[in-house]
C-alpha cells in the first residue's frame, strides 16, 4: 500500500493513501493518523446512493453519513454554512474532525467547512472522482464559487489524510474518467519517466475503469503533485506548472459557458494548444500522440463568437501580467517553463487546440 507523506513549511502534514479497498479501512487509517474524537461524515449524495452499503457501514464509526446534493452551481457559501450546521447538529467538537467523501466540488466545500467550523478542525479527504483523486484531493486549496467566478472564496487548509480508493472510480461515468485522465496526462508530460510510459500503455484500460490500470496512474499523479505542493504550499512558484494546458483550457470553458466541455476535455485541448507553442521541443510528436488519445465527448467545434470569447478570456487569465499572458510550456517532456505569450501566440495555440 503506497502511503505518500507530504510535509509543508507551515508544519502541516498530509498522508496520502492510494489503495483498492482503502475506503473500508478508513476508521483504521484515521486512527493511525491520530484522528479521534467526534467526527462528521459529509458525502456527495450521488456517491452515497451509489456506494450506500459501504458508506452506511462507515457510519458506525463516523456517525451517520450526511448526503449533500452538490454540483458546480451549488458550490456556494450557503452550502458551506449548511455543512457547518450539520457538523454542529452532530456535536462535532474542537477535538473532532471532518471526513469528506465525494468529487472535487464536495471536497472543496467540506474542506472549507472544516477550515471555518470552530475556527478550524482537521479533515480527511476521500476523493471519489479521478479528477479529484489526482488533483483536488491534495494541496489544501478549499473553496466555493461567487457569482463573478469559480473558487473566488476559500482558504488553504491541508487535509490530515487523503484516501484514494480506485474502487470508487468504477461507478464513475466514462466521460468523468476521461476528464480525470487529461490531468493524469498533464502530470505525465510534467514528469516523463514511468508515469508517461504507463499512460502510453494503459490509457484506454484506465478509461474503462480497470482498477489495476487506474491505481498506478493515480499514484504517479499524486506523487508529482505531492512534490510540487510540498515545495510551494501557497502557490508562489512551481505550483504554477500544474497549470500546464490550462491557459487555453480555462479560456475554452469560459467561452462556452462551462457547459460544452468537461474541465478535463478543456485541458486535453489546452495541452494540444500548448504543444503548438513548444517549438523545437524534442519528442513533441510523442507528447501530441498521447494527448490526441484523450477523448472529447461532444466534438470541438466553436463558432466564431466563441473563438473570439476564448481569445478575450485568455487575455483576462489571472496569470496575465503587464499585458502579457503567461503560458506553461515544455522545453522537453519533464521540463516545464513559464513563458510570456503574445496575442499571436494565443491565437496560434487556440487554433491548434481546435484543429
Ligand atoms: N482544490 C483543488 O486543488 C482543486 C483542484 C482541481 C479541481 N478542483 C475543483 O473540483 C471540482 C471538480 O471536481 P470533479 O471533477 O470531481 O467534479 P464533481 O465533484 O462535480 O463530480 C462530478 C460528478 O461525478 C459525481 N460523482 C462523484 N463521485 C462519483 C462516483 N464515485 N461515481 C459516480 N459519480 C460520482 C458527482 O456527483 C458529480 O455529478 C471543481 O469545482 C474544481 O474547482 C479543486
Ligand atoms: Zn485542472
Amino acid at each position: 500500500m503506497p502511503t505518500i507523506e507530504v510535509r509543508f513549511a507551515s508544519g502541516a502534514r498530509t498522508d496520502c493513501v492510494i489503495e483498492s479497498g482503502a475506503l473500508q479501512r478508513l476508521p483504521a487509517l484515521c486512527a493511525n493518523a491520530g484522528l479521534s474524537g467526534s467526527s462528521g461524515l459529509l458525502c456527495d449524495a450521488r456517491v452515497l446512493s451509489l456506494h450506500r452499503d459501504e458508506l452506511l457501514a462507515l457510519g458506525a464509526h463516523f456517525g451517520d453519513p450526511v448526503g449533500r446534493p452538490v454540483s458546480e452551481s451549488r458550490k456556494t457559501l450557503a452550502e458551506v454554512e449548511a455543512m457547518c450546521e450539520e457538523l454542529s447538529a452532530r456535536r462535532v467538537g474542537r477535538d473532532g474532525y471532518v471526513v469528506a467523501i465525494g468529487g472535487g466540488v464536495l471536497t472543496d466545500l467540506a474542506g472549507l467547512a472544516a477550515a471555518l467550523y470552530l475556527r478550524g478542525v482537521p479533515w480527511v479527504s476521500v476523493p471519489s472522482t479521478l479528477l479529484a483523486q489526482v488533483d483536488a484531493g491534495l494541496g489544501g486549496k478549499t473553496g466555493a464559487n461567487l457569482r463573478a467566478g469559480k473558487n473566488l472564496v476559500g482558504a488553504f487548509h491541508q487535509p490530515r489524510l487523503v484516501v484514494c480508493d480506485p474502487v470508487l472510480l468504477t461507478t464513475l461515468p466514462s466521460r468523468e474518467r476521461w476528464s480525470g485522465l487529461a490531468e493524469v496526462v498533464k502530470c505525465a508530460l510534467l514528469e516523463g519517466g514511468d508515469l508517461l510510459q504507463r499512460c502510453e500503455r494503459d490509457l484506454e484500460r484506465a478509461a474503462s475503469g480497470e482498477a489495476d490500470a487506474l491505481a498506478p496512474l493515480v499514484e504517479g499523479a499524486v506523487r508529482l503533485k505531492a512534490r510540487i505542493v510540498a515545495a510551494d504550499e501557497r502557490e508562489g512558484g512551481q505550483r504554477a506548472f500544474l497549470n500546464l494546458g490550462h491557459t487555453v483550457g480555462h479560456a475554452l470553458e469560459a467561452a462556452t459557458g462551462y457547459t460544452h466541455f468537461s474541465h478535463g476535455e478543456a485541458v486535453a485541448l489546452g495541452l494540444r494548444g500548448m504543444l503548438a507553442l513548444c517549438e523545437g521541443m524534442p519528442e513533441r510528436d510523442r507528447a501530441l500522440r498521447l494527448v490526441e488519445r484523450l477523448r472529447i465527448a461532444d466534438g470541438r467545434t466553436l463558432d466564431s463568437g466563441q473563438r473570439q470569447a476564448a481569445l478575450e478570456a485568455m487575455g483576462r487569465d489571472k496569470k496575465a501580467r503587464r499585458g502579457a499572458v503567461r503560458f506553461v510550456l515544455l522545453e522537453r517532456i519533464g521540463a516545464p517553463v513559464l513563458r510570456e505569450a503574445s496575442a499571436e501566440d494565443c491565437a496560434r495555440a487556440l487554433a491548434a487546440a481546435l484543429a
